[in-house]
């Protein structure tokens, strides 16, 4: 029987165990999205607590549980948070996640972390599988539009999968916010930062937004003809691309659908403009390896919300690291249980 022992890991003990190996990440984000498409993980839809409500939230937090079969095992849960409040905080981030792993036959939990790390990292990681399976080939310039947490791990997902790139414009409302993440990548990609999106957008093969902007910011007239636009907000993109595109791929349909008109593409599904048809989800592009490009004039589009088991495996992938090179604090959850 496994001891009432929890391993914690702390950010820093997170970053020891591996978690910024991205090429290890985008290993385990395509495995989930085909363990997911061979029913192997129950993942249900993510549930939202906003505050103060729905539609004028300045902060949320998301339960995200889920069991992994086949050769993993192991249940977990990602409490994800956000708040636009630490956007106006020197030195607190605007998403902060703690994921916990449990023994899925004893129910005992096992490991506490800081999933903050890992969300960046399996994000990125997601549009990283999608531009592989989905950027028109020869891929040369990538438009990244947010230079924050997610668009630092975007580099590094897009720098591994999709290796003809050879120019990121790294677009954001802080110049110098852009400029300093681009000087960390020097020497290994040209990066270009810049405030002006429509000059960044313009030509560019890939457009991948994560910003916190909550309506449209990308004209749909930037967007070329058969580019791959990455959203991994909710609200970036206009309508008329959605309409556009010829395909509209997503993480998990199920729960971009029940986000209704606060999101572009349910919406246009429950206003009865977009057939549900044209929506793909990646596990079945990852498993039946589907090549969804018939010809080079194909604008395709990846819709993310973020799946909890795509956290729940780069956790157990961190923990089982952590038990091998001793890393971690262990804490016991009762010394003698009582009132059993
Ligand atoms: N799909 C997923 O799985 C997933 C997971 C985590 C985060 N996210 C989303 O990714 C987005 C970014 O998260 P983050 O943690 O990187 O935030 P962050 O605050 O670290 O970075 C956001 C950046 O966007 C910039 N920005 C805001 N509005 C802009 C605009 N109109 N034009 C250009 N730049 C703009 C900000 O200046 C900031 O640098 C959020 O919307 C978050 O909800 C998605």
């Amino acid at each position: 029987m496994r001891k009432p022992e929890i391993l914690f890991l702390k950010q820093e003990d997170v970053i020891a165990a591996g978690v910024k190996n991205m090429d290890k990440i985008l290993e385990l984000t395509e495995k989930t999205f085909n363990m997911l498409s061979k029913g192997e993980i129950n993942n249900p839809s993510k549930t939202m607590t906003l505050i103060p409500n729905c539609e004028d939230w300045t902060s949320y937090f998301m339960s995200m549980p889920v069991h992994i079969g086949g050769d993993i095992n192991v249940a977990g849960i990602k409490w994800a948070a956000e708040s636009m409040e630490n956007l106006k905080t020197p030195g607190m981030p605007y998403g902060i996640d703690v994921i916990l792993l449990s023994d899925p036959t004893t129910v005992m939990p096992f490991a506490i972390m800081d999933g903050t790390l890992i969300t960046a990292m399996r994000t990125s990681a997601s549009a990283g599988v999608a531009a592989k399976y989905l950027a028109p080939k020869n891929s040369e310039v990538a438009c990244l539009v947010g230079a924050g947490v997610i668009g630092r791990t975007m580099i590094m997902a897009l720098m591994s999968s999709v290796p003809t790139l050879n120019e990121i414009r790294l677009v954001d409302l802080d110049l110098a916010k852009a400029q300093a993440l681009a000087d960390e990548f020097e020497g290994q990609i040209k990066i270009i930062p810049m405030d002006n999106l429509k000059s960044g957008a313009s030509d560019a093969d890939i457009i991948a937004t994560m910003t916190t902007a909550r309506s449209p910011i990308v004209k749909d007239s930037w967007i070329k003809n058969n580019a791959l636009v990455i959203q991994m907000s909710l609200y970036e993109i206009e309508d008329e691309t959605a309409l556009r595109a010829k395909k509209i791929v997503v993480d998990n349909w199920a729960q971009l659908k029940s986000k209704g008109t606060h999101a572009v593409f349910s919406k246009l599904v429950d206003e009865n403009k977009l057939s549900e048809e044209k929506i793909i989800e990646l596990k079945d592009v990852t498993s039946e390896k589907l090549q969804l490009r018939n010809s080079d004039d194909e604008l395709i589009i990846f819709g993310s919300h973020g799946v909890g088991s795509l956290d729940i495996m780069c956790a157990n992938y961190i923990y089982q690291n952590a038990i091998k090179n001793d890393i971690g604090t262990k804490l016991n959850l009762w010394d003698k249980p009582i009132w059993l």
